[in-house]
Order: C-alpha cells, then structure tokens, then sequence
C-alpha cells in the first residue's frame, strides 16, 4: 500500500454523527437471472436497483483478486483477514435484474471516454475497485495506473479510456489564511476547473466534515464575512453540498458530462445500530440481517440533488451499504492490530457493487 493511502485510513477512522436513524421496509428476496449489458436499457427504469438485499452465493466469486489486481490497496485478504464470506455476497434488486459487470463490454462501450472520481479516500476506494474490475477484463492489455496526492490517473491506452481520481474531502475550499489557520469556506468552490472535461463525474464527500481532534483538518468555518470555530457538522455539510450543487447548475453541460454523486457511505462504529452495543466492525463476518436505517447524511445529499436544475445521478448505496458490516477492513487495513478501520471497504468488495450499479446506470442513460 502506498504511503498516502495509509494515511488517509488513519485520519478517517474517527467518524460520523450515526443518530436518528428510523427503521425502513424489509427487504424481500427475488429470484436471478444473470442479464447481459444488451437489452438492458428497455427494462432499466423499471425499478429502483438501490432496493433489494444481499445473497450469499458461493458460486459468484470476486471479479478480480490479488493476483489480477495489482493496486488494490484495501485487500484484505492479503493483509491477514481469515474469513471468506464476505467476498461473495452479491446485490440482488427486489425488482428487476441488473446486468453482471461486463469488463469488456465496459471498455468497449466507453472507449475514448475519460471517467473521474472526486472526493475523499471513499471515492478513492471506488476509483481502485473500477481500475482492478477493468483492468482485470483485459488482463493483457497494457495500462498505467499512476496514484498521486492530488490528481491519480488509470488508463488502458488500447481503449483510449481514463479512470482518474481527484482527491478533495471537502469538494469546497480549504484555504490558509494569516491570522486564523486554515479556513473551510463553506459557499465557496474555486477548484471546479479540474472537474470539466471528463465524460463522467462521480463526486462524493462527507466523512472528512465529521473529523474531531487530530483527524480534524481545519481551524473554521467561513460563511460570507463570518468565521465560527464550531458548528452543526450536518449544517456545514448541507450549506458546501448546496455550494457544490450551485457550482454545478451553472458549470456543467450535461450534453458533454454526465453527472454522479456517490451516495454516503455508512461506518460501523456503533454496533447499537445493529443490536450489539459495544461492538465495532471488529469480527463481523456476516452482513446485518433484516432492515436498514435511514442516514441523516443521505438524506441531506437527496435533498439537495432533488431541488437541482441540472441532471445528478445519485448512486444511493447508502441504504445498502449500511447492511455490511462485515464488509470493512477493520484490523487488516494494513496498520497493525491498532488500526480498527470501520470506515472504509476490503477490495474485492462492497466498491465493486456500487460500481456494478454504476455501469448499469451508465447503460440505462
Ligand atoms: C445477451 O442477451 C441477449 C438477449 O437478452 C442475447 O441475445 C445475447 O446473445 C446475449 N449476449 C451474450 C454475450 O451473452
Ligand atoms: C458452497 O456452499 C455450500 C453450502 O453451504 C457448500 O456445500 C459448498 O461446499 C460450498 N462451495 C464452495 C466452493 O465453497
Ligand atoms: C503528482 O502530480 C503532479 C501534477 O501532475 C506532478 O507534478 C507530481 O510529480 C506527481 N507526483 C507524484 C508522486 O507522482
Ligand atoms: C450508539 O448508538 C446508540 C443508539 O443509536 C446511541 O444511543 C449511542 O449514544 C451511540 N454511541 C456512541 C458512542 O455514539
């Protein structure tokens, strides 16, 4: 694992206001059929893929491993992490299919096209996981996969296709300024430059605005002339995610780019959500079983995609992803039996999911 990489795990495992959650409707199960990419676009709209449930399935294996990935990162499996399961769970929509992820038809489908992820280490951790699902299609064929502290490119030259990641926790500004340190200016966006030119947009942020003490990147908030050192972490969020969403209504043709927001992705910190207070994803080696809660964050992000003038896609992998605990690195993340990372997700897994969804979104345009 680069050394960056580390460090982004030990500034996120800290977290995330996870109160008010409410309870949602049971899933019920649906039998599968694998679909292809052809024929897909027809029956696309017909239903709400984000709604559905795990199966355990142990004939459904991971896309891509250790020795067809070579930038993972995240992988578990390698890191020490003994059980299994949880790499064969797949997402089934209660009504209606998705396709199974087809590298290849991907590539073709996509070729010339340049895809961009912006956000913090989660999108990063979904940056790998397309890279390793493509890259994996065409073992043979030649890429580049350059990581960098700001701007990590992925390319696959004989598809003339990018997969780039643009790390940005906060996605508004964060400037230094003499006399009160660094200043996170909640109505201001003044990097969007790097966001054009892409085909495909995936934006995220959310867990850096939860950050406390050491993990805690900034010294205020800035609103117009006004500077507070605190405030509602769920307000500072919603008032930069409207920022964004302005910035975006004015700057984004949506004849050229097509536009994601990557839902938020839950921690699993507080095992009272669950039913087992005191626990931690520490051990947890199967997904919660029985309904989801609702995240105050997501619903934020949902509220304001719903009033934009311009078309967002929002992967709304939230609901889903509450269900896998089982699913995150905990103490085979890399930094020794200290590091309890409930935050991000082991690869193969859950990334793969959201970005199977991803690719059934891009075909169902
Ligand atoms: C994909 O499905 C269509 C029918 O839905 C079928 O005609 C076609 O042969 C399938 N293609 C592959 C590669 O399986
Ligand atoms: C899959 O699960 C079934 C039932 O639990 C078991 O009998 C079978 O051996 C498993 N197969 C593999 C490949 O692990
Ligand atoms: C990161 O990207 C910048 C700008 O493209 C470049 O100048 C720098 O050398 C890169 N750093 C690494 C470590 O690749
Ligand atoms: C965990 O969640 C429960 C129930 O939502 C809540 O009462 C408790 O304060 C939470 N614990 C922590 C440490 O956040």
């Amino acid at each position: 694992m680069e050394f960056y990489q580390l460090s982004f795990i030990l500034l996120l495992i800290f977290l995330v206001d996870l109160s008010n959650y409410s309870v949602l409707a049971d899933n019920t199960d649906a039998n599968y059929e694998i679909n292809n990419a052809t024929g897909y676009k027809e029956k696309a709209a017909k239903c709400n893929v984000y709604e559905g449930s795990w199966i355990y399935d142990n004939s459904s294996n991971p896309l891509y491993g250790t020795s067809t990935c070579p930038f993972i990162g995240l992988d578990c499996q390698n890191l020490g992490r003994p059980d299994k399961n949880y790499l064969h769970y797949r997402w089934q929509p209660t009504g209606c299919n998705i396709p199974r992820f087809d590298g290849q038809d991907f590539l073709t489908r996509f070729k010339g096209k340049k895809i961009l992820f912006v956000g913090d280490s989660l999108s990063n951790n979904m940056w790998v996981s397309l890279t390793c699902m493509l890259h994996a299609s065409v073992p043979c064929a030649e890429y580049t996969f350059k990581p960098n502290k700001s701007l990590s490119t992925f390319t696959i030259p004989e598809y003339e296709i990018s997969v780039n990641f643009l790390k940005n926790g906060f996605l508004v500004d964060l400037v230094a300024d003499k006399t009160r340190g660094l200043v996170l200016k909640l109505d201001s966006i003044s990097t969007g430059k790097q966001w054009l030119g892409s085909d495909v947009v995936i934006f995220n942020t959310y867990h850096w605005w939860f950050h406390i003490r050491r993990a805690k990147t900034w010294d205020y908030f800035q609103t117009g002339d006004q500077y507070v050192k605190e405030m509602n972490r769920m307000e500072a969020f919603k008032i930069a995610l409207t920022t964004w969403a302005k910035w975006i209504d004015q700057n984004i043709d949506p004849s050229k780019t097509r536009v994601f927001y990557q839902g938020v992705s839950p921690v699993h910190l507080n095992g009272s959500e669950w039913g087992k207070p005191g626990k931690t994803c520490l051990g947890e080696t199967e997904p919660v079983k029985g309904p989801s809660y609702n995240n105050e964050g997501e619903a934020i992000v949902r509220s304001v995609i719903g009033k934009m003038a311009k078309p967002v896609d929002l992967l709304d992998v939230t609901a889903m992803t509450e269900l896998r605990k089982d699913g995150h690195p905990s103490i085979y993340a890399g930094g020794g039996k200290r590091l309890n990372d409930c935050s991000h997700w082991c690869l193969p897994g859950i990334p793969d999911a959201w970005n199977q969804l991803l690719y059934a979104a891009l075909l169902s345009d």
